[in-house]
């Protein structure tokens, strides 16, 4: 049941706020402002070398952004790829490791095999999935489930950012056992991600000025999207969504690598989506932003308070989402991004619940 939204995806896209709230509630203790991995989701971080990720389409870039969180708060190596690379790697499999699949429907074909490779080598395999009675939820070790409900639009929404929801818990958990966070720092990252569902709501207010920008994207024959950091995945989120329900070209890209060969491509009909919350790297990304602007690019800049103050490379249009704590931007940054693409396909008048030659669930290879 669609209740008042036009198609399904844009009803999984106003249901993030309470799914990921009810994700989270599985995963924090805001008695205690802590992780709680419990009821059969207990885990061990402190004695991994590494951290194997693997998955498909959009569950692959949840995976993607998670890999700097689990580097960055736990010190923990990620090794990540997508399912169907990974499962005729043969890659080495060491004591040391473990291996994490993420997976919406649990029924996608190559990451199942990934899973079993890693099962037949012998090291711990945990999932996390959205559909609990699911053939990945069956078989792995150790299951993370994301509380997002079902999903029916082929273009992944809620079940993404509720995957980030969990693997952001993860990373916390994990910096905690391998004592990189203290217990001062996980309350401030716990505290952090309870405001996501309050934050991302206020981020669907922005949604009749993304829908704005549909008219002039969909006249577009190729889009480029740019992020650094935990941008760069989102920047490739932004470009699989594109395409996947308006059929325009869309590319991802990481900011830096602009100059190594997609700068060729820009000119004043390409727009660039840039992805930047005002962290670490806004200034690197807002040079690239400049080198876009000298050759005539249209910058269409999805930013926060802080980022929209303080840039002042030129831009074509400005998105800005409410100021988050850096940590958890993705999640926020997921939904103007998901909204752009939507409203695009919408206008164009595609099938957007159903794009050809797609299919929800990817169980053959
Ligand atoms: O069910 P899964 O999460 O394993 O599916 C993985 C991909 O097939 C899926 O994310 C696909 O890329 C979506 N259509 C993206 O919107």
């Amino acid at each position: 049941d669609k209740g008042n939204y036009r198609h399904f995806m844009a009803k999984e896209i106003h249901e993030q706020p309470e799914v990921i709230g009810h994700t989270l509630s599985r995963y924090l203790d805001l008695s205690k402002m802590q992780t709680t991995f419990t009821n059969g989701t207990s885990i061990d971080f402190a004695p991994l070398d590494r951290l194997i990720i693997s998955a498909c389409g959009t569950a692959y870039y949840a995976g993607l952004v998670a890999k700097y969180w689990f580097e960055r708060y736990a010190r923990l190596p990620v090794d990540i790829d997508v399912a169907s690379e990974f499962r005729y790697r043969e890659m080495p499999i060491r004591k040391g490791d473990m291996a994490l699949f993420i997976s919406q429907s649990g029924e996608t074909a190559d990451t199942l095999a990934g899973l079993r490779y890693c099962k037949s080598q012998g090291i711990k395999v945990a999932a996390v999935v959205n559909v609990p009675e699911s053939t990945i939820a069956r078989e792995a070790d150790l299951v993370f489930p994301t509380i997002a409900g079902r999903e029916i639009g082929v273009a992944s929404t809620k079940a993404f950012t509720c995957q980030l929801a969990v693997l952001a818990s993860l990373a916390v958990h994990a910096g905690v056992q391998r004592g990189h966070v203290s217990a001062d720092e996980a309350a401030a990252l716990v505290r952090s991600l309870a405001e996501v569902p309050g934050t991302v709501n206020r981020a669907l207010s922005l949604e009749a000025e993304v829908e704005a920008l549909a008219q002039p994207l969909s006249r577009a024959r190729d889009v480029l999207y740019l992020g650094r950091g935990t941008s760069f995945p989102l920047a490739m989120e932004g470009a699989l969504k594109l395409k996947e329900i308006s059929y325009i070209h869309a590319e991802g890209y990481p900011a830096g690598e602009l100059k190594h060969g997609p700068i060729a491509l820009i000119d004043e009909d390409v727009p660039v989506i840039v992805i930047a919350p005002f962290d670490q790297v806004f200034e690197k990304t807002v040079s690239n932003m400049e080198e876009v602007a000298a050759r005539g690019g249209k910058v269409v800049l999805i930013t926060d308070e802080k980022g929209a103050a303080a840039c002042g490379a030129p831009t074509w249009r400005t998105v800005v989402v409410p100021d988050v704590p850096e940590f958890i931007a993705p999640i926020v940054f997921a939904l103007p991004v998901q909204l752009l693409a939507y409203h695009t396909a919408v206008f164009m008048g595609t099938d957007v619940d159903q794009p050809r030659n797609l299919a929800k669930s990817v169980t053959v290879e």
